[in-house]
């Protein structure tokens, strides 16, 4: 082997060896560079007479285009190692199951509020809704609970700027606002009818929605829920509310081992008034009486300022707490667990 193919050989083992970028453009330094092996044999040249200089320049350009050659090839080969490594380090495998998101439910709240509207619902009540944001007059005063009465005192109540008769000015505290603002509408709707001494259908609606007092314990939240019922009628009386409330019990607690009582009370929209209360028969419950709303026969009052003859016209309300009738349904003692949003206590309700 001559001089010059062997020089190509040791160029190629050389390049061969570097497994780096970096390592293969030092070997190349070493045949290619300014104080490189082909750089020396061409300054070699400059002793030789004329004729051999052409025949050894000649071989000394094919040794270095051949060594050009295989730095080429090396380097290729060097990128397509590192372009290799790349692709493996961020692979996909297609293969795996995809990343599902978690599946979502109700709130444990809004279930009750579910079923609360289908129950009511079955029993011919429409379902309404009011604004949070309420005036005095609605909250208060068409309730038969006029500026200076001691009932008044009975909410603590969160104010908000503004007020005057028809100016909202707080937050509602109860959902009974509803029972004037929902049976004006009716009224309204049916005005033609009422003026020619027609029969007016009934007021048969509950109103679910937040409510809010300044309260915060285990038992009580600033905001929480209430349902308003109310039926107004000709021929409405205690025993219909004695009925629906019952019913609607037996159903919400899916037991017919329940009973309730009526325990007098006083509201200044409604007259009688009474706490429900609700005793379960068997189970963890058993025997402890548990309030679950408040009711009564309509005040003379608050008929007048729905805009119906007292004389007339007559029915019940009364006012519960899906809240609480949640705590009861699934067994839980802290009612802050249902708005401290924990994703750990809401998925058991899915
Ligand atoms: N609004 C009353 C309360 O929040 C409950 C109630 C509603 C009582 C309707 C009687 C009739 O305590």
């Amino acid at each position: 082997m001559n001089e010059l193919d062997a020089l190509v050989d040791s160029a190629r083992a050389g390049f061969a060896q570097a497994t780096t970028p970096a390592d293969l453009e030092n070997t190349k330094a070493q045949y290619l560079g300014k104080a490189g092996r082909i750089t020396e044999l061409m300054k070699g040249m400059a002793a030789l007479p004329v004729d051999e200089k052409k025949t050894r320049g000649a071989a000394i350009n094919l040794a270095k285009q051949a060594i050009e050659v295989a730095l080429t090839e090396r380097r290729q080969a060097l990128a397509d190692a590192e372009l290799e490594i790349q692709l493996k380090a961020e692979a996909l495998d297609v293969t795996l199951p995809g990343r599902q998101r978690g599946q979502g439910g109700l709130h444990p709240v809004s279930l009750t509020l579910e079923r609360i509207e289908a129950i009511f619902g079955s029993m011919g009540f429409e379902v309404a809704e009011g604004p949070e944001i309420e005036s005095d007059w609605f909250n208060f005063t068409a309730l038969n609970t006029p500026e200076d009465h001691p009932a008044r005192s009975m909410h603590d109540t969160f104010y908000v700027e503004g007020g005057s008769e028809k100016v909202p000015n707080l937050l509602r505290t109860h959902t009974s606002p509803m029972q004037i603002r929902h049976a004006v509408q009716h009224v309204k709707r049916h005005r033609v009818a009422l003026d020619a001494g027609q029969p007016m259908p009934e007021i048969r609606v509950i109103a679910p929605g937040r409510t809010y007092r300044v309260d915060s314990d285990a038992t009580h939240s600033p905001m929480f829920h209430q349902c308003e019922g109310l039926w107004v009628g000709e021929n409405v009386s205690f025993k219909d509310l004695k009925f629906v409330f019952t019913d609607f019990c037996r159903t919400f607690f899916e037991s017919n081992d329940l009973v309730l009582r009526f325990r007098p009370s006083f509201f200044p929209f409604t007259e009688p008034s009474a706490e429900i209360d609700i005793q379960f028969q068997s189970g963890p419950l058993a025997g402890r009486w548990l309030e679950v709303a408040g009711s009564g026969q309509v005040h003379p009052n608050v008929v007048r300022n729905m805009g119906l003859d007292p004389e007339k016209y007559i029915g019940f309300a009364f006012g519960m707490g899906p809240d609480r009738l949640t705590m009861l349904r699934y067994g839980v003692n802290d009612l802050r667990l249902f708005f401290d949003g924990d994703v750990r206590f809401l998925s058991q309700f899915r």
